[in-house]
């Protein structure tokens, strides 16, 4: 995955906290923000959807209330930092979830931050290379931004498109899981790590 070189992915917008708080890509029409709790219909509809969840044991398992408690949790923050998933908004259209569902120690036990990464992409506003963009976004600012050592993500060998935007679109290669899946049954995972990314 190529980091920008002399340029940034996004403009950024104040920080994590601040109402004003946003990630607004330089090539396309992309912003990333926060949820606010008045949008949390709109995260549970997006949740919901069978189509976008079909992968993803964490949400797909999950009742309805459950989905509502998770979209809570989305719109608060936490220091230090535990998660930060953003809405995905294309003009005025909430069009997909990209962010950061865990923030935690990295294994060393050194104190250093680790992350694991999504993204979510509604039916009607996939292969327009939203995913792409937004995941680019989230990677390069939980690392340079928020100093993460690596950022993961997992997904299943199944999830066809998820696999094509990692291996062929962003070129990583997946490592090899010494536990075979993880707790959602996802036996592919992606590391981006700061000390490759940010040379
Ligand atoms: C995976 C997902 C996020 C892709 O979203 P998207 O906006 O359609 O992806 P993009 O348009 O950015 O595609 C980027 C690249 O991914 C690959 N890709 C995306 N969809 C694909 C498909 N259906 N078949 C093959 N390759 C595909 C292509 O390489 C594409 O690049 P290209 O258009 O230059 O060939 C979307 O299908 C989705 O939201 N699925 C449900 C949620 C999910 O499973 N998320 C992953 C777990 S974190």
């Amino acid at each position: 995955m190529q980091p920008p070189s002399t340029s940034q992915l996004y403009k950024l917008v104040s920080h994590p906290g601040d109402p004003a708080f946003r990630l607004q890509s330089t090539s396309t029409d992309l912003i990333l923000r926060l949820p606010t709790i008045t949008e949390i219909s709109i995260l549970v509809d997006i949740l919901e959807n069978k189509e976008n969840s079909k992968f993803d044991k964490s949400i797909s398992e999950a009742t309805s209330e459950e989905l509502e408690t998770i979209a809570w949790r989305w719109t608060t923050i936490s220091r230090p930092l535990t998660h930060l998933n953003f809405l995905i908004w294309h003009h005025k259209n909430p069009i997909g979830i990209a962010g950061l569902g865990w923030i935690g120690a990295c294994d060393a036990n050194d104190g250093s931050r680790a992350g694991a990464a999504g993204v979510l992409i509604q039916p009607f506003a996939r292969g327009k290379g939203h995913a792409y963009e937004a995941l680019r976004m989230v990677v390069d600012y939980g690392l340079r931004e928020l100093g993460l050592m690596e950022i993961r993500i997992a997904s299943h060998s199944g999830n066809v498109p998820m696999k094509m935007l990692m291996e062929r679109k962003l070129g990583l290669r997946p490592e090899v899981r010494e536990d075979g899946v993880d707790q959602f049954g996802n036996d592919l995972l992606w590391i981006v790590r700061k000390e490759t990314y940010i040379a």
